[in-house]
């Protein structure tokens, strides 16, 4: 009784001490170029980019932060970024949305950092610049708060910082200058579902699906929700709360890429496999044909 009372404790102090190193690593931050301006077209231009890649969602339209419950493992606040505004510098913010980091060099867990990586700097700057534009608030920012449960999960490693190393990010194929809107939108909007490299993860397809809708059809699944299958339980209300604020030509942009990217020739089972261990992802399953 007495031996098995201390392996259980032996046991804790292991789990503590590994998740402790993974949470409290510093990071090197990154230098930042990044400008907020306060011109009413950067503004607008902001708040569009944070509808379509979702930080609104995620975030509140407020952006006064919400508990997200969606990680089993990590219930988390997703923060009150007018809040932040007042402490934070446009770098900090930059380094949060583009590289996954705190200020103070922690990883971030569950913001989608790695498929904002490669956002472009004016960007970047709009969406700061939209953030910077609302009424400052002056409540206490919530930090992430690790029990035994999320502490176990980051000892086993099925819960893993989203702060994106460069050679880890997956990004869509790249088809050329010809199809770049339709890729970057991709990235920004569709990868955090469909996986980096688009082809699918969970419940969200290879994105090779949608070569079969007509444009007309993938407009109405972006714009309205109605998918060639009838209502679907993620995309229509996503649809209606995100996608049809895509312009036309972003609409347009998006579904000549996914067209073009579906004449790729597929991945074998043995290609992926060596792309998946090179890249230290977990073996994605197959595609569905
Ligand atoms: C899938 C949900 C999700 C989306 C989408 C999302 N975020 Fe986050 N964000 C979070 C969570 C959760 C955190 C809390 C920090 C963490 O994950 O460790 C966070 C943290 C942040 C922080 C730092 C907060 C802090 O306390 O230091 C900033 C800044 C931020 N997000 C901005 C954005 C912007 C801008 C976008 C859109 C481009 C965005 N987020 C999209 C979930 C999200
Ligand atoms: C928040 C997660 C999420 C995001 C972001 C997302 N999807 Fe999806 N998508 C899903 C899921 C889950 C499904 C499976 C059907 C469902 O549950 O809604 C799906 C299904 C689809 C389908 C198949 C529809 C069918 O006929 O079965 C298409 C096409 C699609 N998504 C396109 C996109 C595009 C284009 C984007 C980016 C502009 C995008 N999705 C962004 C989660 C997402």
């Amino acid at each position: 009784m007495g031996l098995a009372a201390l392996a259980w404790l032996l046991w804790l102090f292991y789990i503590y001490l590994v998740s402790e190193a993974v949470i409290e690593r510093r990071y090197t931050l990154p230098s930042s170029l990044v400008h907020a301006s306060k011109d009413a077209a950067d503004i607008a231009q902001g708040k569009h980019w944070m509808t379509v890649t979702g930080c609104f969602g995620c975030h509140g339209d407020d952006l006064k932060g919400r508990s997200l419950r969606g990680n089993p493992d990590l219930p988390i606040h997703s923060g009150d970024l007018t809040a932040l505004a007042a402490t934070y510098t446009d770098g900090d913010f930059e380094r949060a949305i583009r590289h996954g980091l705190t200020p103070d060099a922690r990883p971030m867990w569950l913001m989608p950092s790695d498929t904002y990586a490669y956002m472009r700097d004016k960007d970047v700057e709009a969406i700061i610049s939209y953030i910077r534009a609302q009424p400052a608030d002056h409540a206490s920012v919530k930090k992430p708060k690790f029990n035994w449960k999320a502490r176990k999960a980051i000892a086993a490693g099925r819960l893993v910082p989203m702060t994106p190393k460069a050679d880890e990010i997956l990004s869509p194929a790249d088809l050329g200058p010809r199809y770049d809107g339709g890729r970057y939108l991709a990235s920004l909007s569709c990868a955090q579902c469909h996986r980096g490299d688009l082809t699918g993860s969970g419940y969200a397809p290879d994105l090779n699906v949608a070569a079969s809708y007509s444009r007309s059809q993938f407009f109405r699944l972006l714009y309205r929700g109605q998918s060639l299958h009838g209502w679907l339980p993620t995309m229509s209300p996503l649809a209606r709360a995100r996608f049809r604020y895509f312009h036309d030509y972003e609409v347009n942009a998006l579904y000549d890429y996914l067209v073009a990217r579906k004449t790729l020739p597929a991945w074998t089972k043995e290609q992926r496999a060596e792309f998946n261990e090179s890249a230290g992802q977990k073996p994605a399953p197959a595609p569905k044909k």
